[in-house]
């Protein structure tokens, strides 16, 4: 495959959503392309799938009250995980466009794994069984305390006028979180060669700067530069 995958990571109200636009205006502005896509979520498919799992308003869940069962959770996960690799990410890969992902395989490991307490073997061969082995190229994991993502999650909750929290993991208590961003940072420490860590306590615009570091470095050790962005011919 010729495209570049670069999925982001951390834990919630880490600044993802931003960052990954930041660094998509970048590269486009060299010239391609980019598509940019976020799990759960990233299909019609997973559009129902995030409803369920992170029970926004409306949704069947919310009303019954069901309690998802961790095992059902993860499956629910890589469920809308397989729909999203075979309708978007691989057709686009293959295309030879840089995709962008905000969330991949290293959430259920972080969350149903290091946080939920779900065997990681297991995990790892739900993750293989949804993508089909695909891994990103590079993984951006955007650390920082957990307090600090919690209140900042809170605060875009606020100005967003969202009354209720918005997603399945903001009841989880602080340990809860604190135990995905060490998953998080022990799975950086075992992959080293695909994980960038950038420090988010930083202001945003060093956080932008990180971003395109790590990516430029990534192209550098594939003997590429930013120039391979900009379309052929
Ligand atoms: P979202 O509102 O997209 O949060 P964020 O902006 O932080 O990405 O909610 C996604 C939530 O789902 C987030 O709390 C992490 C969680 N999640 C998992 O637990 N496992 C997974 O495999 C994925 C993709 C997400």
């Amino acid at each position: 495959m010729t495209g570049l995958f670069i999925s982001f990571e951390g834990v919630d109200g880490v600044g993802k959503t931003t960052q990954v636009e930041r660094l998509r205006d970048y590269l486009e502005a060299a010239g391609r392309e980019v598509v940019v896509t976020r799990e759960p979520g990233g299909t019609a498919l997973g559009g129902s799938l995030r409803q369920l799992l992170l029970r926004e308003p409306g949704d069947a869940a919310e009303a019954d009250g069901a309690d998802i069962a961790p095992r059902a959770e993860a499956l629910i996960f890589a469920a809308d995980r397989a729909q999203h690799v075979a309708e978007i990410i691989r057709p686009a890969l293959e295309a030879g466009q840089p995709v962008l992902c905000d969330r991949y395989t290293d959430s259920t490991l972080a969350y149903q794994g290091h946080g939920r307490g779900l065997d990681t073997e297991y995990l790892h061969r739900l993750n293989q069984a949804a993508t089909g082995g695909l891994q990103p190229d590079l993984t951006l994991l955007l650390d920082l305390p957990v307090r600090c993502g919690l209140m900042r999650a809170g605060e875009r909750n606020r100005q967003e006028g969202l009354v209720v929290s918005e997603g399945r993991f903001d009841s989880e208590s602080l340990d809860f979180h604190e135990r995905v961003r060490q998953g998080y940072r022990v799975l950086a420490e075992d992959e080293p060669e695909r994980f960038a860590i950038v420090d988010a306590s930083q202001p945003p615009e060093d956080v932008v700067l990180q971003c395109r570091s790590a990516v430029e470095s990534h192209l550098r050790q594939r003997g590429r530069g930013l120039e391979w962005f900009c379309v052929q011919g």
